[in-house]
Parts: C-alpha cells; sequence; structure tokens
C-alpha cells in the first residue's frame, strides 16, 4: 500500500477551505493508503514563536479532525512533537538546503515581509536589506527560513508518495520533492521516494473568501468555521460582496460573484447551483436569495460536524488516547527510517 502524509497547522479552528482543500481527500484515502495525518505544532511556532496554550490549540485541531470523519483505526492520526525524530531529520536536510533557494520561495518572502512590518509590495532587495539590518527592531526567524525543510522531513520520514494538500503548497512540496533527491544524489542511494500532490478529485481545489477576492483563510480574517454556529454562518455569508447584478444576458461574472457561485458549487446540490446561475444568465438574480440559501446549505454541511466537535472536545480521555496510539504508529515508522538515514550519512545507526 501507497503511503501518505499530510498536516495542519494547529493556529486556529478548520474552516471550509481547510475541508474541502485538504481533509476532504484525506477522508477518501484512509481508506485506500497507508495514511498519516498530523498536527503540525513545531511549525505553527514559525508564525507565532510565543503559543499561548498550544496544547490547546493541538487539541482543537485533533478534535475536528475526528469530527470530520478520519478515523484513527485506519489512519494513524499524530502530533508532530510527539516524532522527536522529524527534527532529527530536519537537521540533516537543512545541512544540504541552500539558504538562497529557502529565501526564493513565495510562502518565505510573504510571511518575511509581515514580520519585518514592511510593506507588501515592497521589492525582494528591500526585504533583504531589512533582514541584514542590524538596526531592525524586528527580524525573520531561522525557523520560518527552514519552514520548507521541516515539511519535507515530516513527509519523507515515511517514505509518503503522495501528499494531499490545497493549491497553495505546490512551492513546499516542489521543495520537498527537490531535498529528497537531493539527500539520495548526496549519499548515493536511492532511499527516499519523490513526493507528489495529491488532489483526490484530480484538481488543485480552492476554497474562495466571501469578500471579494482571494482564497478563504485564517490569515484572511474571510473563514468560515466548521464550528461556526448557524447564526454566525448566516451572518458571515449575507455580509459577502456583491455587485448591482447583471444587465446583459450570459454575462462573465466578476470575482467576487464568481467567488458566491464557486462556495455554492461545492456545498449546494447542481439543482440549487443551476437555478441560481439560470438566474444569473436571464438577468433575474436576487442574491438575497442566493445568500440565503447558501447560508442554509453551508449550515446543514456543518451541523452534523459541529455536533460531533462537541462532543470529542468534552471527551479528553479519547483523545489522549487517540493521540497515544497515533504517537506509537508514527515513532516506529519514523524510528526506522532514522536509523536508516543514520547508517547512510555514516553515524551509528
Ligand atoms: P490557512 O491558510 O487558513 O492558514 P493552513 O495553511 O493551515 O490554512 O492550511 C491547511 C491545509 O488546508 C493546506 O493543505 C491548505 O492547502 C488547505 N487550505 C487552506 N485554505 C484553503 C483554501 N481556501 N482552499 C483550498 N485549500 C485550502
Ligand atoms: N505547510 C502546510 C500548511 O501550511 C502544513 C504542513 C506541514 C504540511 N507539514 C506538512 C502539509 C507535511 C503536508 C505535509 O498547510
Amino acid at each position: 500500500m501507497e503511503t501518505v502524509v499530510s498536516g495542519i497547522r494547529p493556529t486556529g479552528n478548520l474552516h471550509l477551505g481547510n475541508y474541502f482543500g485538504a481533509v476532504k481527500s484525506f477522508l477518501q484515502m484512509q481508506y485506500e493508503y497507508n495514511c498519516y495525518f498530523f498536527i503540525a505544532d513545531w511549525h505553527s511556532l514559525t508564525t507565532h514563536p510565543h503559543p499561548d496554550n498550544i496544547r490547546n490549540s493541538v487539541k482543537t485541531i485533533l478534535a475536528e479532525y475526528l469530527a470530520c470523519g478520519i478515523d484513527p483505526e485506519k489512519a494513524t492520526i499524530y502530533i508532530q512533537s510527539d516524532v522527536r525524530e522529524v527534527a532529527e531529520l530536519y537537521l540533516y536536510l537543512n545541512m544540504n538546503a541552500g539558504i538562497g533557494e529557502l529565501m526564493r520561495t513565495t510562502s518565505f518572502k510573504d510571511k518575511a515581509r509581515k514580520q519585518l512590518h514592511i510593506d507588501a509590495a515592497d521589492s525582494d532587495g528591500d526585504m533583504e536589506k531589512e533582514i541584514f539590518n542590524e538596526g531592525n527592531k524586528h527580524s525573520v526567524s531561522a525557523g520560518l527560513l527552514t519552514y520548507p525543510t521541516l515539511m519535507a522531513a515530516d513527509i519523507i520520514i515515511h517514505k509518503a508518495v503522495k501528499v494531499p494538500v490545497g493549491k497553495d503548497q505546490e512551492q513546499n512540496m516542489e521543495m520537498a520533492r527537490r531535498f529528497a533527491r537531493r539527500f539520495n544524489s548526496t549519499f548515493g542511494v536511492e532511499f527516499f521516494p519523490e513526493p507528489a500532490s495529491f488532489y483526490y478529485s484530480n484538481k488543485a481545489v480552492k476554497v474562495p473568501g466571501l469578500d471579494g477576492s482571494g482564497k478563504m483563510g485564517k490569515s484572511e480574517g474571510n473563514a468560515i468555521y466548521l464550528i461556526d454556529d448557524e447564526k454566525t454562518i448566516k451572518k458571515k455569508v449575507m455580509k459577502a460582496v456583491t455587485d448591482a447584478g447583471p444587465t446583459e444576458p450570459n454575462s462573465v461574472k466578476p470575482e467576487p460573484i464568481a467567488n458566491l457561485f464557486t462556495m455554492m458549487d461545492i456545498v449546494s446540490t447542481k439543482d440549487t447551483y443551476d437555478f441560481f446561475n439560470e438566474k444569473y444568465n436571464n438577468c433575474e438574480i436576487r442574491y438575497g436569495d442566493m445568500k440565503k440559501q447558501l447560508a442554509e446549505d453551508i449550515n446543514n454541511f456543518c451541523a452534523p460536524i459541529r455536533e460531533r466537535i462537541l462532543d470529542i472536545r468534552a471527551n479528553d480521555e479519547y483523545m489522549t488516547k487517540v493521540a497515544r496510539m497515533g504517537a506509537e504508529k508514527a515513532s516506529e515508522s519514523a524510528a526506522k527510517t532514522l536509523r536508516e538515514v543514520r547508517e547512510i550519512i555514516g553515524f551509528r545507526g
């Protein structure tokens, strides 16, 4: 059976983007592959270096993974920091990772600009100047720079070949493949397979935000969470950006409207989608009605998950058991890889 690895950082509740971009694939894959799904708590330190209550944040994701339907008897669910071998592999990979290639990744550049409190539009040269500026009171951490090597370690430690992630992770995946290849070529072995991004439905999913443009995300401040109650969902959906409506039949949809339809395509039935699409094409669309329907469909989707989240969160013993079981299984696989890695490099295995 092929091995699959994926993880999500415990930086908040899961939202519809996480669900349809990643978790939905986890659910389908768990029956067909040897799956490892983890909670990337070390990774969360790259952007949240002084976590408020990291155990609590980890439990949030754990409960939500389980409530979505990841089955701990089928897939191995674990917490990244429970598997210390990941940190050792990260160290080895960092020895052969170039700071230039790491600095050129877009997610590093975006996040570094934020950490330096400089304008997103500032050039790469300006950003570098700020990084080297001794007088700057803000700095960029080495942890942020080496985010992709830690992610590569997560994946190749179980020799995974498929990684279900959203479209935004493509560059990190490219780096993971590069670091796997580099290990093999540096030591003249065919040890790590190259992991590929995997989209269950064969196309990368991007769940849009409803605030006009771009994706739904925690840091975008536009997320609809699986845990949101009916009222909150309705409020968020009714606020979605729309326009005065089309004046010509079959007009191209501007981005905010296209996003509303994309969301409906994801959570509503085909009939519902077709109904409103036709209304749009006939210039008879009433966005208020469409949003009301969308809010209802999102709530119908989230309600059972929300109930399960609350049940599972109240059962600490169960969560501890799942995490312990996962840690054992993941550590066994990781320890085996690390024994071989140490021998390949020349250390005691
Ligand atoms: P966020 O962007 O909200 O901080 P994460 O970076 O923790 O979310 O993402 C966890 C997983 O969810 C990743 O696989 C990512 O690709 C996926 N994901 C996040 N937001 C979206 C989205 N809007 N559409 C599709 N997938 C997404
Ligand atoms: N970088 C991923 C994200 O932001 C989280 C992650 C860390 C991950 N390690 C991973 C995803 C390994 C897949 C495989 O969502």
